[in-house]
């Protein structure tokens, strides 16, 4: 008997892909959906259409994993993709990973995802399996056979797969604990303005309270450990500044995103506990870190979002830029306040025992730590180069 396995998430496409592949003569088919903190309806709404479809189902629970081991090195690259945090593509790799390891153990002969031939999440999961179970083929039927959510409506009504409402559904959303992304009909013209109902996470600026919020975040060793004295795990201290940040409508992205094959796309997210918490951690690290560790961080920054936006979670750039990152974070221990208000986000305040901030040196009133009259000489040569080449243009 043949075997696939189907990365199974209950919505059209993935469902729709059960009945096509028995068709191809795959008649046990697995199919696992990886828990990263979707919808809790949505998990057993899968389970429920799984069941119909009488496949081999398994949810792994990875929510713990995925904030510790992708969202917290997140936080760490304080992760932007031009005003991005990456919810979708840091989840993709964990997905992936767990999904093969559960074909090479069932020995499944072919995986199966749902993914178009538009988007990023293609590149990303397949790169994922071939890591993890490199001599398994991969197929993506909608991508493959060119097929339209009214082709998929129909086929399913045709076999009797449980669609459901997805009729109804105008919106791709995507969701993780990390964030909500919204994209697909009209939200993804530049011109449309996303209407106020595509949003779940964040409240709108009427809605949000008339009242400030200041949280303290505590930070050891770059990890966010604590919210107002509350010591949290990774993954509570994540629900925790979602809903703090949300509730204040913080964290609402309206973006043009380049994807990988080119395209320029309108794409909305909800990311509110992510932007609270990478803000946060930037905040530490600019009290901690010297001017160079700063400057150069930013560029390994940049070069970890790209790579994490591609999925190329295990290459070796990625083990090199985690290199730095991690060592700048041996010291990003302190605590940050941060003012929430009306959609918007201030620091208010931060301490670190590390904080290369000298009160003394600073000070105007200073005259031991730095005599001013000794910076005289330094003064005089700022500039030396391009006064001479100024005498040598004017001549
Ligand atoms: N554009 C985002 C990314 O590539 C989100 C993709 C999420 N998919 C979706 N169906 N909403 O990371």
């Amino acid at each position: 008997m043949k075997k696939a396995l189907i990365i199974f998430s209950g919505g059209l496409d993935t469902t729709v892909c059960v009945p096509m592949m028995r068709e191809e003569g795959y008649e046990e088919i697995t199919t696992v959906l990886v828990d990263v903190g979707q919808p809790r309806a949505d998990i057993e709404q899968a389970a429920e259409r799984a069941a119909i479809l009488k496949t081999d189902h398994y949810a792994l629970d990875v929510r713990d994993e995925f904030a510790a081991d992708y969202c917290f090195p997140a936080i760490h690259a304080n992760a932007d993709y031009f005003g991005y945090p990456l919810s979708t593509s840091i989840a993709r790799p964990l997905i992936a990973m767990r999904a093969a390891q559960k074909g090479v153990e069932l020995g499944a002969e072919l995986f199966v995802h749902g993914c178009t031939g538009k988007g990023n999440d293609q590149f990303r999961l397949e790169h994922g399996l071939r890591m993890f179970a490199p001599d398994v083929p991969i197929t993506a039927p909608i991508r493959e056979k060119n097929l339209t959510r009214t082709w998929e409506i129909e086929y399913a009504k045709k076999v009797g797969a449980p669609i459901g409402q997805s009729t109804d559904k105008i919106w791709s959303i995507d969701e993780n604990f990390w964030g909500r992304s919204i994209e697909g009909g009209r939200l993804e013209e530049p011109g449309y303005a996303p209407p106020e109902h595509i949003f779940e996470w964040t409240k709108s600026f009427d809605d949000a309270p008339n009242e400030p919020q200041t949280v303290e975040i505590e930070f050891v060793n770059g990890d966010p450990v604590s919210i107002d004295g509350e010591k949290l795990d990774p993954h509570a201290l994540i629900l925790k500044a979602n809903e703090i940040a949300g509730n204040h409508g913080v964290g609402r992205i309206d973006m043009m995103e380049d994807r990988m094959i080119g395209l320029k796309v309108r794409e909305n997210y909800e990311c509110p506990g992510a932007t609270l918490l990478i803000a946060a951690h930037k905040a530490l690290e600019e009290l901690i870190s010297t001017h160079e560790e700063r400057q150069f961080k930013a560029l390994v920054d940049q070069q970890w979002a790209e790579m994490a936006y591609k999925g190329l979670w295990w290459d070796p750039f990625m083990e090199d830029l985690n290199a730095f990152i991690g060592s700048v974070q041996k010291r990003v221990t302190g605590k940050v306040r941060m003012t929430l208000f009306k959609s918007s986000m201030k620091v208010a305040g931060r301490d670190s025992d590390w904080a290369l901030y000298s009160e003394a040196a600073a000070s105007f009133d200073d005259d031991e730590v730095l005599e001013q009259s000794q910076m005289t000489g330094m003064v005089r040569t700022h500039g030396m180069a391009s006064q001479i080449y100024f005498g040598i243009k004017n001549k």
